[in-house]
């Protein structure tokens, strides 16, 4: 697709689409509201740069304890990612995104987390069940030149998670300048599966996220009161950090780990063609079966795992693609013959034990709301020395979430997992069935939730957070605080 194109599909898109497009149609023609730049897209739909799997983090085994033991080292950088100039970045071990932090079930891990960056910052490891004083969040700052060191044990199901800033205020500007990097827990159920599980090989990470780059190569990060609103969107999508990439891979099954890492842009990913997919775990694991879809749509912060059947495919190239803006983000070129083949089990999961509404003991209400150029939930924006919601352990809850505003929000929790049990009124699709942390609820949208804290308690000194993921809304104090006790 050419350039012009995606303007032009991302311009009509705003009609059916409310503000998923490109941002641009609250404002017209900008005026008092500032300008929103028209800077046409990087993306040209021919892919030149080979795919970048970010490496697997380098681990050591400790002496005295036994953990597993992570150095990470949050820096600046510069990077080029176009065919012109380069910008400054952000990241962890490296210029650009984090390495991979892959763990399994059982172990404990300390991290040692070096603030390099110059300013305060924290490391939240999304998704991943700690305690809450281990969690990351905008209590455990990091101040520069210092060392956190996070340590706790793994005790949550095969999943696909992430790790980012989450400094109040700056997470948005930090993610952006890409301090972000997966995290992939392993446990005996998943790896027992006939599951492509080489990484590197025929899985991968798959990070979305997208830029406001400029012609010289260089991220625009500075916000406008309507990107402060909307959320800032970008006009240059990059897989992994990378512009226009091809991955070269075997004709055989290949799991793609989706990560949405972007600041605030709604993706409904395919494959081109309409290629089916399975797919196979949302953000907290393993779904109960392989869900058939041919796309697939995703907000900030949610991750999906999904396999697809390349066998048959030997020779031909597809692409993936973001049917929100008609951009395709990447190439997979099917040049390789299968060195081993897998074959996803129609079953993947048999302990998935679905909590009920009927046990339900409390109906807790989520508000999410915009009035007065502010964002809110529960009409309250974030007070560091608030605490807004009391939760009990191993009590089960449904949340009760609802978008009253025309804008597209989340909701993500932190120390638990929950499912669905109804978006606006109807039961849940089965691409919605598995185990979230994050869920996306559209314009006026309405998703009850089911969710019990198991494993952690949570002091008013280190709260839990809860947040819309659209990161400018989380920094403009779309967030609470919550206790577990
Ligand atoms: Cu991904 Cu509270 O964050
Ligand atoms: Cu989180
Ligand atoms: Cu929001």
């Amino acid at each position: 697709m050419k350039r012009r194109d995606f303007i032009k599909t991302s311009m009509l898109g705003l009609s059916g689409l409310g503000l998923s497009g490109l941002g641009l149609s609250a404002c017209g023609g900008g005026g008092m509201m500032g300008s929103i730049d028209l800077q046409p897209s990087l993306n040209t739909g021919v892919f030149t740069r080979p795919f970048f799997t970010p490496p697997e983090a380098l681990s050591s085994i400790s002496g005295i304890t036994g953990n597993k033991v992570f150095d990470l080292s949050m820096q600046t950088g510069k990077k080029q990612f176009t065919g012109q100039g380069t910008t400054a970045t952000m990241g962890i071990n490296g210029q650009f995104l984090a390495p991979t932090l892959r763990m399994t079930k059982g172990e404990t891990v300390d991290l040692n987390v070096f603030n390099a960056l110059g300013q305060e910052t924290t490391l939240h490891w999304h998704g991943m069940r700690v305690p809450s004083n281990m969690d990351g969040g905008p209590h455990q700052t990091i101040s520069p030149n210092s060392i956190w060191k996070a340590s706790y044990p793994v005790i949550q199901r095969a999943s696909t998670n992430w790790y980012h800033p989450h400094a109040h205020g700056s997470t948005g500007s930090q993610v952006y300048a890409g301090l972000a990097g997966m995290l992939i827990v392993d446990d005996a159920e998943s790896l027992a599966l006939d599951l492509p599980k080489t990484y590197g090989t025929d899985d991968f990470p798959v990070i979305v996220q997208d830029r406001d780059m400029q012609a010289d190569g260089t991220f625009r990060y500075s916000l406008s009161h309507m990107e402060r609103m909307q959320g800032k969107k970008g006009n240059t999508i990059l897989v992994n950090g990378v512009l226009d990439s091809v991955l070269d891979v075997q004709a055989k099954e290949v799991r793609l780990r989706l990560l949405n890492g972007s600041n605030s842009r709604i993706y409904n990913f395919a494959l081109s063609g309409s290629t089916p997919f399975k797919l196979i775990a949302t953000e907290q694991g393993l779904l109960a079966a392989p869900v058939p879809l041919t796309s697939i749509t995703m907000s900030p912060g949610e991750r999906a795992e999904i396999v697809v059947d390349l066998t048959a495919l030997q020779g031909s190239s597809l692409s993936l693609l973001d049917l929100n803006t008609g951009m395709q983000l990447m190439q997979l070129k099917v040049n390789q013959a299968a060195t081993a083949v897998t074959t996803t089990p129609s079953v993947l999961s048999t302990t998935l034990a679905p909590l009920t509404a009927a046990q339900s003991v409390k109906t807790r209400p989520f508000i999410l709301s915009m009035g007065q150029g502010k964002v809110y939930i529960n009409n309250k924006q974030m007070a560091m020395t608030r605490i807004d919601e009391a939760f009990t352990l191993n009590a089960i809850e449904i949340l009760d979430i609802q978008n009253t505003s025309n804008m597209d929000h989340n909701f993500h929790i932190h120390g638990a997992y929950f499912q669905i049990l109804s978006r606006n009124g109807a039961a849940p699709k089965a691409y919605e069935t598995g185990l979230k942390d994050t869920v996306y609820l559209p314009a006026n949208a309405k998703v009850q939730v089911i969710i019990q804290f198991t494993d952690h308690t949570a002091a008013a000194t280190a709260p839990y957070m809860y947040h819309c993921h659209i990161l400018e809304h989380e920094d403009a104090g779309m967030m609470g605080q919550l206790t577990v006790a």
